[in-house]
């Protein structure tokens, strides 16, 4: 969702604030805008379309000052236009916004009534006029009148304020929405949606918790107030990102690159837990929690998009290794449906941003009815990581491309090691089979290398089916998810409407679909159901369609009737989908770039979904 950036320091505030929306561009990229504090007052520009039009905007047109605040918006309330970009403004405040303010219309109702008119359609600007109508009948500074106008707002939102009046003050607050405060060495403060933008400025940072405000004073440094409204000593954090993990290194695209680190990412996120000389699975995050989940009768798995499509993947693995059983959830609809959670369930909440509001919203239930957490996050100090009793960190590194990528497999990863960790200590998987596991698993990465290998030929296939203007994604067992996954790649960024489906399930109603223009993308490697998938792909062809199937290196009998093969290492069933995964990610990748679409950052998507 929308990115924040703010600065207060001794600096030119521009430079800081455009690099720091750049960096944050991948949650939002219809609009953007900034307010600069600085001689000639206080100076607003904004408008619809990326940063770099932001910056063609105010071309010539010097934003002078020490102080502002910047945003780039992905859309809830109004189209994306100038008007309704951000900074809102009235009288002498200006105002970003990330979140919604649900009891809108009310206040909105109640300002125009008090005389205040409304430029844009969004929620937002009854947040500015709101402060700046406390800030003028009741005589308080800006923070308390920041203060005393959220009590009055039902809704989630990360704001940042700034007054003409106070050129040195940037006033934040936070529900349910994110913010990152940075403390550099020479005084001067940052302020962002989260880490990226600050890491080039310093590595000391606050994570604002929920209902805090923070005054940013260039004279007095930073001020938090917690929720009883009383000052808390800031606890000062120091950020582990590397700024070389938010460039693309060469890469076209942030999503190539993120396709191409996977050997090292699903590496990273096994380092020091998978130990192949001792034979075991040590999980630090989650050892004081781990009895629990041996005797866990049931296991809820809760995430949304692709964190859900691991999610699945993850019913597989405890269901076969720790016989537990598993269901899984899209977030958003367990946090509405007054599910039965018992004390005893243990619930896995799966996140690559930890700022998904879905799924935060679900783990505050679960939690409320008194199950345990476990967190799976792939950004370190997220909402979702804070929020959870206990978890394990996907270790990924920073993921910029909107489409997910190596955050999948690394969630994978961790969900194979939770599933074989405990089934080992339930004794529900045989020692001979968990040691060959450890061993398989430890051999990924090296196989991921290979698979990266088929990029030309998967690149081959994409220029054949580029002009498709439907896909079918079949797989069974663990590559069911695979399939899922693969379809929403696709979707997500070349815009081509693609289906998974569990590739029996195909005769109940998407092989109604397949004709000679259709293209069947099939998971049929070695395993369980290959026999099962091998008729799958006779009834697709026998109805014309295309197949390009995923195979296990060396087969012969799916070569022989697919339209296209792709070869990857053999493995066990379980670890399938962190190889066949990848060639589908490269897949959507070169269809995207082929059809001239923004691969990392597709139309209305967004990477960190802090709306419900
Ligand atoms: C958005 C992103 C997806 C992501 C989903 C869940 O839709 O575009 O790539 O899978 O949110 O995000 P999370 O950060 O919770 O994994």
């Amino acid at each position: 969702m929308c990115g924040i950036v703010g600065y207060v320091g001794s600096k030119q505030a521009w430079p800081i604030l455009i690099s720091g929306l750049k960096r944050l561009e991948y949650r939002g990229y219809d609009s953007a805008g900034v307010a600069v504090l600085g001689p000639d007052g206080l100076k607003v520009r904004k408008c619809k379309g990326r940063v770099s039009d932001l910056q063609a905007h105010v071309n010539g047109d010097p934003m002078t000052g020490t102080a502002g605040i910047g945003h780039t918006r992905w859309a809830t309330h109004g189209e994306p236009n100038d008007v309704n970009a951000h900074p809102h403004v009235s009288g002498d405040l200006a105002l970003i916004h990330n979140g919604i303010i649900e009891n809108y219309a009310p206040l909105k109702e109640e300002l125009i009534s008090r005389g205040y008119t409304f430029s844009s359609e969004t929620d937002t600007e009854v947040l500015v006029h709101l402060i700046a109508d406390i800030q003028r009948t009741e005589g308080t500074d800006l923070a308390e009148s920041v203060r005393m106008a959220l009590q009055n707002v039902v809704g989630a939102y990360a704001i940042v304020v700034v007054d003409r009046k106070n050129p040195g003050l940037l006033v934040a607050a936070r529900k349910s929405s994110p913010l990152v405060i940075g403390i550099g060495d020479d005084g001067d403060l940052f302020l962002a949606s989260d880490a990226t933008p600050i890491v080039e400025h310093t590595r000391n940072v606050v994570y604002m918790e929920d209902g805090e405000i923070a005054i940013l004073d260039r004279e007095h440094g930073l001020r938090v107030r917690n929720t009883r409204n009383q000052e808390k000593r800031p606890s000062i954090q120091a950020l582990e990102i590397q700024l070389e993990a938010l460039e693309k290194g060469g890469y076209a695209h942030f999503m190539l690159k993120e396709i191409y680190e996977q050997p090292r990412s699903i590496r990273d996120s096994m380092r020091g837990r998978l130990n192949l000389a001792q034979g075991n699975i040590v999980l630090g995050g989650i050892k004081d929690y781990e009895q629990r989940m041996v005797n866990a009768k049931r296991i809820l798995i809760v995430g949304c998009g692709t964190s859900w499509h691991a999610g699945m993947v993850g019913e597989y693995l405890f269901e076969e290794f720790a016989r537990i059983p598993v269901e899984v959830e899209y977030a958003s609809e367990f946090r509405y449906r007054n599910p039965v959670i018992n004390e005893d369930d243990i619930v896995i909440a799966i996140s690559q941003s930890g700022e998904t509001a879905d799924t935060l919203a679900a783990i505050e239930l679960a939690k409320g009815r008194g199950a345990t957490i476990i967190g799976i996050c792939n950004v370190v100090g997220s909402s979702i990581a804070r929020q959870t009793h206990a978890g394990s960190y996907t270790h990924a590194g920073p993921e910029i491309g909107v489409a997910s990528t190596k955050a999948f497999t690394a969630q994978v990863t961790l969900l194979t090691l939770m599933a074989l960790m405990v089934g080992q200590r339930k004794g529900t998987i045989d020692g001979a089979r968990f040691q060959q596991l450890l061993q398989e698993l430890d051999a990924i990465p090296a196989k991921v290398e290979k698979v990266l290998k088929t990029e030309a030929q998967v690149k081959y296939i994409a220029d054949i089916y580029r002009d498709a203007r439907n896909a079918l994604y079949l797989g069974r067992g663990y590559s069911f998810p695979v399939a899922l996954e693969g379809a929403l790649k696709l979707k997500e960024i070349s815009y081509i409407h693609a289906e998974g489906y569990p590739a029996a399930e195909m005769k109940h109603g998407p092989i109604a679909l397949i004709d000679e223009e259709m293209p069947v993308f099939v998971i049929a490697t070695h395993g369980a159901s290959y026999e099962k998938v091998v008729s799958n792909i006779q009834e697709v062809k026998a109805r014309k369609g295309k197949v390009i199937a995923i195979v296990t290196e060396g087969d012969t009998t799916v070569k022989g009737i697919a339209d296209h093969v792709i070869e990857v290492p053999a493995t066990s069933d379980a670890l399938v989908p962190l190889l066949a995964v990848v060639p589908l990610q490269l897949l959507s990748y070169h269809v995207a770039v082929m059809r001239g679409c923004n691969v990392d950052q597709p139309r209305n998507l967004a990477k960190s979904v802090t709306v419900e």
